[in-house]
Parts: C-alpha cells; structure tokens; sequence
C-alpha cells in the first residue's frame, strides 16, 4: 500500500515537472530473463527510467534477489520478481512492453546460429505465454539467434491469432550503438551527434551499417569504412573473446536494450517522430524481415522506412547478406512449425 502511493506521488511529481497539462501514463515493463548477465543492468536501467511504473522481472530463478535489490531505488517504478514458469503470467499481465534477454549467450568460436537449439525453445514458450497473458504488448526481442528467434515468435502469435507486426521487434540497437562508436573515433568527431543507420538483420555479414549516410559527414576512405563495417559486424565476437568464456555482450547491451525499450515507450505515449533502427516484418526487401530505420508510434512500429541511398560498396554488402538473412528466417520459422 505505502509502495502504490509513492509510485502514484512519483508519478504525479514527474507530471507536474515534465508535461504540464498531460500525466506520464502507468507503463508496465515486463524483462524476461531479469537475472541474467544483460537482465540485471537492463533491469537497473528501465528501474531508472521514469515513463515505467510497474517494472516485472522474471526468470527461472534468481529474480527475488535482483528484484528486491533494484527495488530500493528511489524512483517512480514499483518493482515485483516473479521466479519459475507458475508466475510468469502474473509477470505478463498487462505489460505494454515485454523485453526478452533469456537464453544462453556464446562463447569463444561459437556463432549466434550455434545458440539456436536451446534459445529457440525458450523463445517459442515465452512467446506462447506473451499471446496468452499480454497479446497487445510490445515485444523486445534481445535473444539470439534474432534473426530466427523474431520468426520464431511472429508463427507462436499467428498460430495463437495474436501476431500484430507493427508489435514484434527484434533488437539490433547494439549494433547502432557500435557503429556510432567506431565512426565517431575514425571520424573524430563527439560521439553524442553522431547517427548511423545499421540494417539487414543481426548476424555477422547481415549487420549492414550504412556509412555512407552517417551524420555529421567525414570523408573517410573506403578501406577506412571496409574496416569501420567489418568491426561492425563483428563487435559482439570482439566482446566474446575478450570476455574468454565467460559470455557475451551484456553492459553494452543493457544501455541498447533500455534505449530501444525507451523508443517503444515515448512512441506508445505520443511523442513524435521517434525513429530507431528494428529488425521487424519488413517489405523493404523481398524478405520477410528486415532490420531498418522504424518509426514508433502508439501502436508500435509506424512506418517502416527504406533504406535511402547505398554506396556500391553497402549495395554489395545488401546482397551478399539475403542468402544468410533468408536461410535463418526460415530455420526459425520451420522450427515454429515443427
Ligand atoms: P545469461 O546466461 O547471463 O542470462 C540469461 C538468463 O536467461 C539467465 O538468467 C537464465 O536463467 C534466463 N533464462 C533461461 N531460460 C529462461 C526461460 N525459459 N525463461 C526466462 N528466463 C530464462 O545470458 P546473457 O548474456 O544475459 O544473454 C542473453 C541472450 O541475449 C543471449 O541469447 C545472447 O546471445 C543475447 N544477446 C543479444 C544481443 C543483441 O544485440 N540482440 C547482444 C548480446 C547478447
């Protein structure tokens, strides 16, 4: 009782600052896998994050430790775990948003296609829970092999009747977040201005940045931008190794991952011309799915943009990443259906 009235005297203090006329609406945000190596900052980060005000961590154990932890921070959030497959519709019901870092990350020499026996069962059951508990939430894929696991769950939701593809997204921010990392350094310029639209899917080659559209412009040369591409693609195994087995990407992560959740939240709450890079159904291509720039609005993905003008060298790298791209959305979707 004394947790909902400072939850609701949060909210209120937040409206009065931030929108004059307009309350921040209750948000709920559910984080599947909250114990985990990229669930726990990922936690901490949409803790800190003022448009939630109900924050839901599952996982199938671990979370009443995060979840009391997270839960002393003073901000608008109330925080409930929820442990174990019998509470995971209680931790489901009535998210807007539905963030999902579960499942095994990889080691050294292993590809993300190498985690898809074990991550796409998880996938296809959180996902069956999500059609049942929350059809209408938005869903944050961060489970690898995304370019199957959104397949994946896109055939759970048809099956089940729920599929809405203006609400399943696959998370590739990381790799936005990369390549404007990298560009900002080779172009020496402050990293806080710099945009990079990052498309494809992502997988090693599928992972296209588009240099030539990044902002503010360098004249960078072309083996400058080979190199700048290719740590792109490959800035999730740079991480894997450094870490020597002791897993993948995870504080980077969390920041994408709250970034991207955030994008979803200010889009459900009106604010326009929210535009974030997503790997979601796609007519872009002539495949199905396709990571592009995305508009968010309050029913999830708005408008799909294209890809605007390629370098020769991105149009190469278009089509060398449909073969792969195809064959792994297919996997994902015959798993769906075995
Ligand atoms: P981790 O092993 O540290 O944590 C995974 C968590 O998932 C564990 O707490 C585990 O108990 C939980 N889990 C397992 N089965 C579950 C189920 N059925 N329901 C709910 N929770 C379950 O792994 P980490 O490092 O957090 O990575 C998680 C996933 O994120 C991996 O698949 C990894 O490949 C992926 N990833 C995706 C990135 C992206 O850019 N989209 C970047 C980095 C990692």
């Amino acid at each position: 009782r004394s947790l909902h009235s400072a939850a609701t005297r949060g909210a209120s203090h937040i409206s009065r600052r931030g929108y004059a006329s307009e309350p921040v609406p209750e948000r709920k945000v559910a984080v599947l896998g909250a114990a985990g190596g990229i669930g726990q900052p990922l936690s901490l980060l949409m803790k800190l994050n003022p448009l939630v005000s109900s924050l839901s961590l599952y996982d199938i154990a671990g979370t009443p430790g995060v979840a009391a932890d997270v839960s002393h921070i003073n901000t608008r959030s109330k925080v409930v775990g929820y442990q174990g497959e019998e509470e995971l519709g209680k931790a489901l019901e009535g998210a807007d948003v539905v963030i999902i870092p579960a499942g095994v990350p990889r080691k050294p020499g292993m590809t993300r296609d190498d985690l898809f026996n074990i991550n796409a069962g998880i996938v296809k059951a959180l996902a069956t829970a999500i059609s049942k508990y929350c059809p209408h939430a938005l869903v944050n894929m961060i489970s690898n092999p995304v370019n199957s696991t959104v397949p994946i769950a896109a055939e759970v939701f048809k099956k089940a009747g729920t599929y809405d593809e203006k609400r399943l997204f696959g998370v590739t921010t990381l790799d936005v977040v990369r390549a404007k990392t990298f560009y900002a350094g080779k172009a020496n310029v402050p990293v806080d201005g710099v945009h990079v639209p990052v498309v494809g899917g992502h997988a090693g080659i599928t992972i296209l940045p588009l240099f030539s559209q990044a902002t503010p412009k360098a004249n960078l040369d072309d083996d400058i931008i080979k190199a700048l591409t290719k740590r792109t693609q490959e800035g999730g195994t740079e991480v894997v190794e450094a870490k020597a087995g002791k897993g993948s990407a995870t504080l980077s992560m969390a920041y994408a991952g709250a970034l991207f959740a955030d994008a979803c939240l200010k889009g459900l709450n009106g604010v326009p011309d929210v535009v974030e890079c997503s790997f979601v159904q796609s007519t872009v291509t002539e495949l199905p799915f396709f990571a592009s720039k995305v508009r968010l609005g309050k029913n999830g993905v708005e408008e799909v943009l294209g890809l605007g003008p390629l370098s020769d060298f991105e149009q190469q790298g278009l089509e060398s990443l449909k073969g792969e791209l195809k064959s792994s959305i297919e996997k994902g979707i015959n798993f769906a259906n075995k």
